[in-house]
């Protein structure tokens, strides 16, 4: 049994603070083991805005290719640099187009990242964005493991993050964590009768 981990980093910057901790924490996904990963940036995808009601099927951008690995993903990892106490514009433009995904990505893990300044800049804010973004879709939303469960790393420059110690630290520690739970879960749900399914029944 394999499990499927995505990393989506939302910063602009190639190389930057965000993308080395996404990295950190996917290389540490692999190490669990029968993981395999993939990242995506945002900066290299062409994503518009969502434009009213109607509009979400008939865009057609690069969106529909990550929409395929978020599909056959078992976990997901965003990432995002912290602006104005909160995630970016693409990251959010990312988030808003996920909306065809709606009820089916129940049951897939998910955690966040984000790389600010100097702790304690809004980097909270930022990563319960996301968080509530996960949970919004219904994944199993998980930190670190304690006391790194705030995935917050800090750094104003491209690479400065690397110094950071905790934060490089808690990426790691959150990229284990997905993949540990996603394969649980994996080979759990293999235990449960389809008749057993009580989640995600559920209609408005
Ligand atoms: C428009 C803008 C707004 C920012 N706002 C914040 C902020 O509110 N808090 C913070 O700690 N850092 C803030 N920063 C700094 C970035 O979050 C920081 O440099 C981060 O490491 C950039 O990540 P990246 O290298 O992945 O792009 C801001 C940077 C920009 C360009």
């Amino acid at each position: 049994m394999k499990t499927f981990i995505v990393g989506i980093v939302g910063s602009p910057t190639k190389g930057g603070n965000t993308e080395i901790l996404v990295r950190k924490a996917l290389s540490a996904a692999r190490d669990v083991g029968k993981t395999e990963t993939k990242l995506i940036l945002l900066s290299k995808a062409k994503i518009a805005p969502f434009t009213g009601r109607g509009s979400i099927s008939v865009i057609q951008d690069d969106m529909q290719a990550i929409i395929r690995e978020i599909e056959r993903a078992d976990g997901i990892i965003l990432g995002s640099p912290v602006y104005y106490g909160s995630v970016s514009a693409q990251l959010k433009t990312f988030m808003e187009r996920t909306l065809p995904l709606w009820k089916k990505l129940t049951d897939k893990v998910g955690a966040g990242i984000v790389a600010g300044d100097v702790h304690f800049g809004g980097h909270e804010l930022a990563l319960n964005e996301i968080r509530n973004f996960f949970l919004n879709h219904g994944l199993i939303v998980v930190s670190g493991e304690p006391p790194l469960w705030e995935t917050c790393g800090a750094g104003l420059n491209p690479g400065d993050v690397r110094k950071d110690r905790w934060g490089m630290e808690a990426a790691s520690a959150v990229g284990r964590r997905v993949a540990e739970i996603a394969m649980i879960l994996k080979a759990g749900w293999i235990l449960l009768e389809p008749s057993q399914r009580k989640a995600n029944s559920w209609s408005c």
